[in-house]
Formats: structure tokens, sequence, C-alpha cells
């Protein structure tokens, strides 16, 4: 299918099929219809999002009393104080989106930073600061990744510290913007004391639980705060939906929940009726992949790799012999490796084909969710049969007992006592798992879909781009080489910090001082892994110019009180230079 052009969206927009209000000038602030009595607020904010060159996705919503249609004007101005506003307009919303407002503002000016409100019935919005894109000959681009921000979880501390780094050009949000669980479900335990429950109660599922769960989040100041702060771009990840989406089901989703098409659908409204993203035309809500050009230095490419198009992850519990414990590796091996299990889908991956071999920018990055690197452990500690420790415990002792077979002179008397004393230990199930070769442990992120991964790699080759790929998901940060099949080096992984989400450290109760030398292991278990950070929830800020793309890891030393403090030991920096696609440091 043709993607639209701005020129299409635009021609659509006057026909009276776009989305939003398209802005076309300057004009008087007098709108006549609504129900002009009714009180209403804002209770939810501004934001803004998409910049293009010339254009940018301005938000808010407004709260009636009463049920009404509502006017709101808007305007858009060079400062603060909107005493040069270049545009303005006015519009309505009614109940039928969620009393959410949306303008398309355009007719802007490249690389200006702009500031804009709206007004309704006598009251005035917040201020928002935004920016448009870039272009020509660009010096830097700076951008703050997040992801990942469970409400219940604790305070948005991320959320304030981002708003305030300074000379972002935008925050690319690679989703779990919300998620779907109910009061007591997925890392609430802190909740009722920090009176952070959801609402509604209930889990998601329909159109209204979704509006009501965003309504939640959006009054947030910390989430305000940085909505205002700089304009977003945003993909959704799996939470907007339910836990693990693919393209048709989730793991958090079964039968007696109803028809997981309706509730996808109710939740991809609600995604394009809070979030400042632009459809690519009015009622899609399905498709958001999309491309931002920052002048000559960098192209992002926003993906999905979720609802669109994404097959069901393989799980590992099919692959083992419910008797004997076995763990059928060569099936496993062959449904992972096979050639089309996709998550992007041929529409999107020709799309991202083109995009590559169309473009000139000096750095190609990949805004998606999932990561991208190869995270392969030890077979027996992937499939979950033992943890690092027991593995490192029963490899160690396997491999003396292999000496003590071999007759090895360097064997000391306490070797063999030792081995005699524990070698109940290695039965005839945990030598064939410690025989495992290397395998993913997340078949949820791109390991479980290698042959498409290979596919994107070959083509950052061939075009010979500087490949960044930008991921979240995880709730901690990591940092990867990404190597083709044949190990060579295409491009370079950055995975955020989530904002409040529990990660790995939780998983594992690994303790906060147990967690640097976790972190090492880990990093040394794993081939192309470079760094990771397994215990803070934080923020990621990329800066690119022309010689090198640098990633800076912030972390805050809580989120379970707003006064918190950044981590300065926990501070990582680290490089890629341009045509080296591998990290520096
Ligand atoms: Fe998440």
């Amino acid at each position: 299918m043709k993607r639209l052009t701005r020129r299409d969206f635009l021609i659509l927009s006057a026909k009276g099929i776009g989305f939003a209000v398209v802005s076309t000038g300057l004009m008087g602030c007098d709108p006549t219809d609504g129900d002009r009595d009714v009180e209403v607020e804002f209770l939810h904010g501004v934001a803004s999002g998409d910049p293009s060159q010339d254009s940018i996705i301005l938000w808010t919503r407004v709260t009636p009393k009463e049920s009404a249609t509502i006017s709101v004007t808007w305007e858009i101005a060079t400062d603060s104080a909107f005493n040069h506003i270049v545009h303005n307009g006015s519009t309505q919303t009614t109940q039928a989106n969620d009393y959410t407002v949306k303008i398309d503002a355009i007719n802007l000016e490249a690389g200006r930073e702009y500031f804009y409100r709206f007004h309704a019935n006598g009251k005035t919005s917040n201020t928002g600061k935004t920016k448009t894109l870039p272009e020509g000959v660009v010096n830097s681009v700076k951008l703050a990744v997040l992801s990942c921000a469970n409400y219940p979880a604790g305070f948005f501390n991320v959320y304030n510290f981002a708003s305030q780094i300074q000379n972002i050009d935008a925050a690319i949000h690679l989703g779990d913007y919300i998620y779907e669980y109910p009061v007591g479900g997925y890392a609430s335990e802190h909740a009722a004391q920090i009176n952070r429950e959801v609402l509604p109660a209930t889990e998601l599922f329909s159109l209204s639980d979704y509006r009501t769960r965003y309504a939640q989040y959006r009054e947030d100041e910390e989430l305000q705060l940085v909505h205002a702060s700089m304009p977003f771009i945003t993909v959704w990840d799996d939470h907007e939906v339910a836990n693990d989406t693919f393209k048709d089901g989730a793991e958090n989703h079964n039968d007696n929940e109803g028809s997981f098409e309706n509730r996808k659908l109710a939740a991809l409204q609600a995604y394009f009726e809070w979030l400042p993203i632009r459809p690519i035309q009015e009622g899609n809500h399905s498709e958001i992949y999309r491309s931002f050009r920052f002048g000559d230095l960098v192209d992002l490419h926003m993906l999905d790799t979720r609802v669109l198009a994404r097959d069901q992850q393989l799980s590992f519990t099919d692959y083992v012999d419910p008797t004997s414990d076995a763990f059928n590796s060569n099936q496993f091996q062959s449904d992972i490796q096979n050639a089309s299990r996709t998550m992007l889908g041929q529409q999107q991956l020709t799309w991202l084909e083109s995009q590559f071999s169309d473009s000139q920018a000096t750095w190609q990055v990949l805004g998606q969710q999932v990561l991208m690197g190869k995270m392969y452990l030890p077979g027996a500690v992937a499939i979950g049969a033992m943890s690092v420790e027991q593995y490192s415990e029963l490899g160690s002792l396997a491999a003396l007992g292999a000496k003590i077979q071999a007759n090895d002179p360097s064997l000391t008397p306490e070797q063999i006592a030792y081995f005699v004393e524990n070698q109940d230990k290695l039965s005839d199930a945990v030598l064939a798992q410690l025989q495992l070769p290397n395998m993913p442990y997340n078949l949820d992120a791109w390991d479980g879909y290698a042959n498409e991964r290979e596919s994107i790699f070959q083509l950052a080759k061939s075009n010979n781009h500087n490949l960044i790929v930008l991921a979240g998901d995880t709730h901690n940060a990591w940092c990867n080489n990404l190597v083709t099949e044949n190990g060579e080096h295409v491009g370079v992984e950055f995975a955020t910090a989530s904002v409040s989400s529990p990660g790995l450290e939780s998983y594992l109760s690994i303790a906060q001082e147990a967690a640097p030398a976790f972190e090492a292991g880990i990093t040394a278990l794993i081939e192309n892994l470079e760094y990771c950070n397994l215990y803070d929830r934080g923020v990621m800020v990329i800066t690119f110019t022309a010689t090198k793309a640098t990633s800076q890891w912030y972390f805050v030393d809580t989120i379970l009180d707003r006064n918190y403090i950044t981590l300065d030991a926990r501070f990582k920096q680290m490089e890629v230079v341009a045509g080296d696609n591998i990290i520096s440091n």
C-alpha cells in the first residue's frame, strides 16, 4: 500500500477527512458556536509531537462539568509571552473524541522553538514549549529516550528529570506509556502507600477503560511537565494494549475477556486520542511506522514491532519433554530460525528498505520497542533450568569431573575430594542441560525473530549506513554491538531503562549493592553486550554529530518519594564513531 505523503494528507484534510484541525494561518480567535456556558478545566496539560520542518501536532484536553460541545481556541508564538503569535485558530471537541484536542499547526519555520496554549470558555491551559525539525546542514541532534512508565510502581521522577535536560530536540517514547493491569496488578506493591492506585480499578478492556487510564496518567504533574517541555515522537509497545501483544493476541488476553480485535481497536483509538501523534490518515489507528528527518544528520525511523504484523512469540515450555525434562534443542533452533517469522511484516519491511535506500543522512536511527542485540546465554540459564550461579557452580563441577576422567596431573587432592562430595548433583538431566548450546533468553525480543533481524542488518550494511538502534521494553539499560550472522559489525544498540517499571533486579531479587558485580557478570557472559544497568530507573540521552553518536544514561535514586537525586556514580556514557559501527569505549 502506498504511504500517504504530507501533500496527500493535506488534500484529505482539506476534504474534511483529516483527523485534526489543520491550521492555515493567523485568524481571529472568536468561536461563536459550542456550549459557551459550560464550565471547563484543563486538567491534563498540553503536549506536542510528530514535528516536521514546517508543522507540529499540538494537543490538549478539556474537562467540561457536563456533556457538551466545547469550542477551543489555540495559539502558537515565537515567545512565551505570546507577543509574537504566528498562528491561531479554533476547533471543537466533544465526548466523541473524549474531549481531546489535536491541531496540526503548519506553515512553521524549520529548527525553531515555539510556545503554544489553548483557551476554552474563559479558561487558559498552561503553556507548552516545542520545536520543529531542522533542515539543511545540522551540527547536532539531541534526543531524550524514554519507555515503560508504570503508574502504581512509583513517581515519575524520571519524567521530571527529563523535562530539565536542556536543548533536547525531541523526546522519543518507545512505549509502555501506560499499563493495562488492575489495582493490585503488576508492580503495585507500594501503590496504596504512595496513593497511586490505578483508575479504573479493573484491567483495561473497553474504550472507556483505556481513556480513563490515560486521563489518570496525564493528571500526573511530572508527565505534564515533560510534555510541556519538548515535542514527543512516540510508538506503542505491548502494554498500550496488553502484555506481550502480537498481531492477533496477547499473553495477557484470554477468550473469556471477549474479542482481542475489539480490545485492540479500543486501545489504539484511545492512544490516538491521548498522544500527540499524527495518523497517516483519518481513522487509521493501526499503522504508526513513520520517519523524521533531522536535516542532513539523522533520519529517525519509528517502527511497530508489536501490533501490525508480529507473529506469536515462541515459548520454551513447548520444547521441554514433560516426563524427562529434556529440551528439544533441534526443534527449537529450527523454529526460531524459520525464515517466515516476522515482527514488522512485509509491508513495513519494504517501507524500511526504501527509507534506507533513499537516505543520505549520516545516521540511520531505528526508534523501536524490543532489544535487537543478540542476548544469548548458556542454554540451561536461557530456558530457566538454572540460575547464573547454579550454572557456574555445576559447570565448574562438570569440568572438574572431565579433568578427573582424563587423569589431569594438575588436579589437587582438595579438588578431587570436592568432586567426590558433590558429584551427585550431576544427574543425567543436569549434564544434558549443561551441554545445551547458547540460546536467547527473551523470545519476545528480536532474538525470537532472528531471520528478520538479519534482514535489517543486511539492509543497513548494503546501504553502508551508520545504524543506531534505540530500544525500551526491558526496563533496564543496555548497550550492544549489532553483529550479523557472519560476525560483521553493522551498528550499535542503545537501550533505555524504564521510567518506573521494575527490571531484572526485581525478577532476580538482586540487592542494590550486588548490582555492579551482577552487571559485570552478565556483560562478560553475553558476547556483544558492552554495558548494562540492571537496577536503576532512568532516561537515555543520545547526541548525534557528524563524527559520533554518544549515549548518556542518567538514573534516579528513588521512585518512592517525589524528592530524588540523580545517581552520579551510575551515570554512564558510551560512544560510537561514524564509520565504525562498533562501540569505541
Ligand atoms: Fe514495560
